[in-house]
């Protein structure tokens, strides 16, 4: 498939595993992707590999905390490709595992700043700039570990994820009638460092979180990808302003 030919894609959280795929995935269907992640290596990882596929990509260093900073990321990529047609809203940490009593409020801040806050910086500059220009489609990364299910220790995770699917909404309402269609994805476990425990095998992960999704298995990155890209493209013109569990199950 080619959904993308001409369209320019803003992906954060690049560097990291499901924006990685994600950002190959718009690149292999003929978008210029711009690839943006705080970790200025795997920025470089991740342009080299679709550039080795054939694919157009460029690297952008952001701090999705700083509004000097999210909107100099838009900015660029207006500027290096002639506009802005997508963004997948990614960028994330963990964070937490304490009871809400005993919560370091420093981490609170930060996972609530890159979270939450880091998605609400894009979409201001993003729908600006997309509104202006002819619209647009906004993906926001979520999680089901926020709006759709819960577990002890994950108050901060948990908190700015909730969010990121009621900002999605209201965010949804507020621009469609400019063109910028917007939803959120909120995945289950995904195959990715986060979904580890500190010091913890693939086996030891596998036997803690197989048994809580009833197809039985954590997500495959693609998998998350794949649901992007059909949310991002034209075949999901008529899905506006929802939140989209992809969980094997987990909450159904
Ligand atoms: N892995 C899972 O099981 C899972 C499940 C549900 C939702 N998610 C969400 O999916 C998204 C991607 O997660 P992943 O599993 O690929 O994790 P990952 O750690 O591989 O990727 C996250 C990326 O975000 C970047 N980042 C962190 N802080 C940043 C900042 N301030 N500015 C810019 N970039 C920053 C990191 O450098 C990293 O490259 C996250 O939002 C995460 O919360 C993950």
């Amino acid at each position: 498939m080619n959904r993308f030919t001409d369209k320019t894609v803003l992906v954060t959280g690049a560097g990291g595993v499901l924006g990685r795929t994600a950002a190959l995935s718009f690149a292999q269907e003929g978008a210029a992707v711009a690839v943006a992640d705080l970790n200025e290596s795997a920025v470089h990882e991740t342009v080299k590999m679709i550039e080795s596929e054939g694919g157009k990509a460029s690297g952008i260093i952001v701090d999705v905390t700083s509004s000097e900073s999210v909107k100099a990321m838009v900015d660029t990529v207006v500027s290096r490709h002639g506009g802005l047609h997508i963004a997948f809203n990614n960028a994330g940490i963990l964070g937490g595992g304490t009871p809400v009593g005993e919560h370091d409020e420093d981490v609170w801040n930060k996972v609530l700043a890159v979270n939450l806050t880091g998605v609400f910086l894009a979409l201001k500059y993003e729908t600006a700039q997309m509104a202006a220009n002819g619209g647009g489609v906004i993906v926001n990364t979520a999680s089901n570990l926020g709006a759709h299910w819960r577990l002890a220790g994950m108050s901060a995770y948990s908190t700015s994820k909730a969010g990121v699917s009621f900002l999605t909404r209201t965010a949804a309402l507020e621009y469609i009638n400019q063109g910028v269609r917007i939803n959120s994805i909120s995945p289950g476990p995904i195959d990715t460092p986060m979904s580890y425990l500190p010091g913890e095998t693939r086996e030891q992960r596998d036997a803690r979180l197989a048994p809580t999704v009833p197809l039985g298995r954590v997500a495959d990155p693609q998998e998350i990808a794949n649901a992007v890209l059909w949310l991002a493209s034209e075949e999901s013109s008529y899905v506006v302003g929802h939140d989209h569990v992809i969980d094997g199950g987990a909450t159904a």
